[in-house]
């Protein structure tokens, strides 16, 4: 069981009150979730202490390396990977994709065929449109009016000539947890997997040796973290590819595909971050930790959720889109649209009452324009987060009941 008010004393930003002493309330963690004053702490401290680039004789430059290396390590533990070498870190997981995507286009042939889904955010769609300048044809798995990925047109469209399926683990707009263990299994010999786990990320653990995955991204300001992107590769793979990079770079993986000078500050606060997860957890090493902290987080999220979804479903104006709570196969993220106001309308309306939440399509565009609903405005999204408690819940559904 999470301890929220426990919890909710590690997150400064939390005792925020407006004019009319409303306490803040955060329903936009799919956006980005506060941060825990341990965050805010190692990255003062990486300023105060240890600012330096890399790879010098002197302290502060040593300091910066252990903390880059710390947090591959972090990470790997995190991703259920080996090895710190399978973490390549990065502004964010867009720009990730796109420096994967361009690398893959000079690997890959004309006519090859690479899948992408309808439900995904741009950043798992947008990137692989480089390919198509190489003549790969990019093919689309549709999604059902209820939030679904079609997995018969997934597998129909999967065939000889498919060399990479690219999808997320997640749907950020919606919440569908989609079966990429099923995808998995319609995999050829040899085809690539790549998954989107930045949605996923705050709410399971993740084990990329289960999953089979190639590569795998995610984005630490997601998870109570600063923005920082990350991308798992699977040993071997990286070398292989032509990435853009200088020759002063080292030339092995994971730092191939990185450029430039990567924020240690931040990084010094994703070590934190992922410190802070695993210590909510039970367990003998961090990686047991961290296990047990996100079936700890999943289940408070899942609850909570269910309660803002039962409390604002049955409201005659609104209308949830997206899977039902029937089952656990879902992240704890709610959108609805309501029959009055637009989804600006609402967020405004929650604005003025201190509450946090998004509206539009939050770059899941394809999804929400699939779903008829891009002419007024997306949906309102309220995402649920570790800090979120039972009586915010009450508070925001009743707010809305009363719109
Ligand atoms: C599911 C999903 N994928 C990708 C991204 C892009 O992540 P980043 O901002 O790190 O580029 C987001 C951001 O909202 C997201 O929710």
């Amino acid at each position: 069981m999470i301890n929220s008010s426990e919890i909710r004393d590690f997150f400064p930003s939390i005792g925020r009150v407006d004019h009319n002493n409303n306490q803040i309330i955060y329903l936009d963690g799919p956006g980005g979730t506060q941060v825990p004053i341990q965050v805010i702490e190692a990255i003062s401290q990486y300023y105060i202490r240890s600012n330096a680039n890399t790879h010098g004789e002197f302290i502060t430059s040593q300091e910066t390396d252990k903390v880059m290396d710390d947090l591959r390590l972090k990470m790997s533990e995190f991703l259920g990977s080996d090895s710190p070498d399978t973490i390549s870190i990065g502004q964010n997981m867009t720009s990730l994709n796109y420096s994967l995507a361009r690398a893959l286009a000079k690997k890959f042939n004309s006519g090859d065929e690479v899948i992408i889904t309808e439900l995904d955010h741009e950043a798992n769609r947008g990137p692989w449109r480089v390919l198509e300048e190489v003549g790969v044809k990019l093919i689309e798995v549709s999604l059902f009016q209820n939030g679904g990925l079609d997995y018969e047109d997934f597998a129909n469209k999967i065939n000889d000539k498919t060399v990479m399926v690219c999808m997320g683990m997640s749907s950020n707009a919606l919440g569908t947890l989609n079966d990429f263990i099923l995808v998995k299994s319609f995999l050829p010999e040899n085809c690539l997997f790549l998954l989107d786990a930045v949605h996923y990320a705050p709410h399971f653990s993740i084990n990329v040796k289960e999953l089979g995955c190639d590569f795998l991204l995610c984005s630490a300001y997601k998870f109570y973290g600063p923005h920082v992107g990350f991308l798992y590769s699977k040993p071997g793979l990286l070398e292989q590819l032509e990435t853009d990079r200088l020759v002063v770079q080292d030339q092995k993986a994971p730092y191939i595909i990185e450029t430039g000078t990567l924020n240690h500050a931040a990084c010094a606060g994703v070590s934190s971050a992922i410190d802070f997860i695993a210590n909510i957890g039970d367990g003998k090493s961090s990686r047991d930790k961290l296990i047990n902290a996100f079936s700890k987080i999943s289940s408070h999220e899942f609850a909570l959720a269910k309660q803002l979804y039962e409390s604002i479903n049955n409201l005659d104006k609104v209308n949830v889109i997206g899977k039902d709570f029937s089952d656990t196969k879902r992240t704890p993220t709610v959108s609805f649209v309501h029959s009055d106001y637009t989804p600006q309308e609402i967020c405004k309306a929650l604005a003025s009452e201190n509450i946090c939440a998004w509206d539009g399509h939050f770059y899941a565009l394809k999804a929400i324009q699939q779903l008829g609903l891009e002419e007024r405005g997306g949906v309102t999204r309220l995402g649920i987060s570790i800090y979120n408690t039972k009586e915010e819940v009450e508070r925001v559904a009743s707010v809305i009941s009363k719109l």
